[in-house]
């Protein structure tokens, strides 16, 4: 069996702010298809955007592994994570500056990041058009930025993230500054990326919402891979319905993070005892006496 396109094994991040260190990332485990589109999703603060750096090749883990389309990052030099961030990877930011330079035209901006990377001027030309085409922009080609809607902005950073061809897309926050209905369309854009051109694409967002419109939604909260919400197509009469199912992930050293809502509403807190029954275990509150209290977790 070959290894999944991203593979991040018990990865660690620690910045270090003067005295102070602040771990972002605390043993995350993450494994993610080629081609297959994601929504990661968690709380301010929990490691979503360390986390998309690294895969980037933006940042570098303190510890642990990660490798992107059986590359090792981790044992790259500096110039070879330059190389890869800039062949290998595309982003797209929330805020829109981030992703695109104002004096520039539309195409001009697609055109940038194969300029960099060396392309000749009649390639660059023809591919920009194509990618502007393909994000619903073609009218828009010879307007500056500022003529531009935030949502027209965001598909733009879309067709600049694709221009060098890289296999994997990353967007933090994509459609954070933009109304539902034009996150919808951000959203469906990226689909087709994954399903019409093979990319695969992880979008971290805090709206719960995108879990309509990706297979698979990792939660991580601080720091670490804590639930997976998986779309499922079941038949519903003639047609078929979409359902999801919520699961708590296992992390390769046999940890859990139980739901906070769980563990608060059952009192559960430091010890905890662990009884193994026919399909499975119950964790419990152990009594004053040592033994088990009735109230279950699981
Ligand atoms: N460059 C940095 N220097 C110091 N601390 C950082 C830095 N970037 C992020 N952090 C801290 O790491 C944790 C995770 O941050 P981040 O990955 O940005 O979370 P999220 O994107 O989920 O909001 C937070 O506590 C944040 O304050
Ligand atoms: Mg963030």
């Amino acid at each position: 069996m070959t290894e999944p396109f991203i593979v991040c094994s018990n990865l660690v991040k620690i910045y270090k702010v003067g005295d102070l260190e602040v771990v972002a990332l605390q043993g995350l485990d993450l494994q993610i298809e080629r081609s297959e589109l994601v929504g990661i999703v968690g709380k301010s603060g929990s490691g979503k955007s360390t986390l998309l750096q690294i895969l980037g090749g933006l940042d570098r883990p303190s510890a642990g592994r990660v490798s992107v389309g059986g590359q090792d990052l981790l044992a790259l030099n500096q110039r070879g994570l330059v190389d890869y961030t800039r062949h290998s990877t595309g982003f797209v930011w929330q805020q829109t500056g981030r992703n695109l330079l104002p004096y520039l035209s539309a195409l001009k901006n697609i055109e940038l990041p194969m300029l960099v990377s060396g392309a000749g001027a009649k390639f660059r030309r023809a591919r920009a058009r194509e990618l502007i085409e393909l994000v619903g922009l073609g009218h828009r080609a010879g307007h500056r930025l500022t003529a531009l809607s935030g949502g027209e902005q965001q598909r733009l950073a879309l067709a600049i993230a694709l221009a060098n061809d890289a296999p994997l897309i990353l967007a933090d926050e994509p459609t954070g500054e933009l109304d539902a209905r034009t996150a919808a369309y951000i959203f469906d854009l990226f689909g087709r990326l994954a399903a019409d051109f093979g990319k695969t694409v992880v979008i971290v967002s805090h709206d719960p919402g995108i879990k309509q419109h990706v297979g698979r939604v990792i939660g991580i909260r601080d720091g670490r891979t804590s639930t997976e919400t998986v779309r499922h197509q079941v038949p519903a009469g003639d047609a078929a319905e979409t359902t999801h199912a919520e699961y708590m992930v296992l992390d390769a050293a046999g940890r859990l993070q139980l739901p906070a809502d769980v563990v608060e509403e059952l009192g559960l807190r430091g010890r905890v005892t662990v009884e193994r029954v026919a399909h499975g275990v119950i964790i419990r509150t152990p009594d004053e006496d040592g033994g088990s209290s009735d109230r279950r977790a699981s």
